[in-house]
């Protein structure tokens, strides 16, 4: 049976990797790190399935080379995939120094534990379109176009990227990076403009809020669903040879029209109103402003256009999505409308 070891394991990305590789047979070993409270709610099921076995916890740290050496040490992956990182843009301007002990050394010392430990695993290391600049006349991206982050998330990302190929070229490791485009799902952590439209548009239907507060509107997407793109991290260490992968739909939507499409969800008739800082979204049966525009929200710098060109991906890999941008809204947004109605049930 084949071992498989997730960092990241409780995070969105990591708890769908699970549940995949659980299917396909393997021995699943998720990493997570110490938190005060058991913040495990996207595993939690996996726990409660007949041969719950097959999956197990250890705690560590990317910071944290020593735990990553044990844990390499006892498990001995066939496959490791790295997906732990402060994954957070904005945060990341806030938190530079720990983002780039993350997300960059992070990568390092997991490179260096498993060439130490000379296990000869395969490595998947969790890339981003936030290595791309952003600019709409090089779009859409592929493997080709030129990085320019704009974060310091993307650029501890970019560290990781290259220290990778590094590792690939230099000691013939099998390490492959997915340059992955955003995804999203129910599990999308709350502080992700997706989740927080589906999460604060429900609570508004449901009376708990009036409004919610959002950054730049007109910012651009390449968004797609998930559980989608773990299979295609999956397949990406299937391959004969360790090549690195655009993963994307190929369509881009502004976070104005992914708020436009979950008020659709929720029979809500929006209209905007007024421009940059003062625009609001406005209810149209209630007359009641909905969305309003909060600086905090902004970035110091942004990456304004993100859409992917995915189609080295589909030839190689025979990976294509499959979900669509008005389904996956309404994936989201149903999710919550359901979670909205057990809360309000209990309670
Ligand atoms: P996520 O929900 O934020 O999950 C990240 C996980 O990493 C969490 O479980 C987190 O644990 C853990 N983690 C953070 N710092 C750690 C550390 N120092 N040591 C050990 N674990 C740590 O992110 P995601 O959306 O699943 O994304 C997975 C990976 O793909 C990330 O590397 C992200 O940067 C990358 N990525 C994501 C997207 C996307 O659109 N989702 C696109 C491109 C790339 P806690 O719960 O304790 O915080
Ligand atoms: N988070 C957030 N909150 N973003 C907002 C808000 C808000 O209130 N208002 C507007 N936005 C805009 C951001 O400025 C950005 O342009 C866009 O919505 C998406 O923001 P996020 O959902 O935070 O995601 P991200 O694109 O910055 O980063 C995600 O995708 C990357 C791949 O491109 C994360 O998952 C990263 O870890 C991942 O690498």
């Amino acid at each position: 049976m084949k071992k498989a070891l997730i960092t990241g394991i409780g995070g969105q990305d990591g708890s769908y990797l699970a549940e995949f590789l659980f299917k396909k047979g393997y021995q699943v070993y998720g990493m997570l790190r110490r938190s005060s409270t058991f913040n495990c709610q996207n595993i939690e099921h996996l726990f409660n399935i007949k041969e719950s076995n097959r999956v197990h916890l250890l705690y560590g740290d990317m910071t944290d080379v020593d735990s990553l050496l044990r844990i390499i040490k006892e498990v001995k992956p066939d496959e490791i995939y790295n997906l732990a990182a402060q994954s957070d843009v904005r945060v990341s301007f806030d938190i530079p120094f720990y983002t780039a002990q993350s997300d960059a050394i992070g990568v390092l010392n997991l490179l260096e534990a498993v060439k130490n430990l000379n296990i000869g695993c395969k490595i998947y290391q969790a890339s981003t379109s936030e290595l791309f600049s952003g600019d709409k006349r090089e779009a859409p991206q592929n493997e080709k176009t030129s990085f320019n982050p704009k974060s310091p998330y993307g650029v501890a990302k970019l560290y990781g990227f290259e220290i990778a190929k590094v590792y690939r070229e230099s000691y013939k490791m099998f390490v492959v990076n997915g340059i992955f485009f955003n995804h999203e799902s129910p599990r999308r952590g709350e502080n992700f403009v997706t989740r927080k439209i589906s999460v604060g548009l429900n609570e508004i239907k449901s009376g708990k809020k009036e409004k919610m507060f959002l950054g730049n509107l007109d910012s651009k997407r390449d968004w797609g669903y998930a559980p989608e793109y773990m299979e295609a991290a999956w397949k990406m260490l299937q391959q004969k040879t360790p090549q690195d992968f655009v993963i994307a739909t190929g369509e881009t939507h502004s976070v104005r029209e992914f708020i436009e499409e979950a008020c659709k969800v929720l029979d809500i008739d929006i209209t905007w109103k007024g421009k940059g800082l003062n625009e609001k979204g406005i209810d149209k049966k209630t007359g009641k402003t909905i969305v309003e525009i909060d600086p905090q929200y902004f970035r110091p710098n942004e990456v304004s256009y993100l859409c992917g060109d995915s189609r080295k991906a589909r030839k190689i890999l025979n990976w294509k999505p499959k979900t669509s941008f008005k389904d996956l809204v309404k994936i989201m947004v149903e999710a919550d409308l359901r979670r909205e109605k057990r809360h309000n049930i209990c309670c």
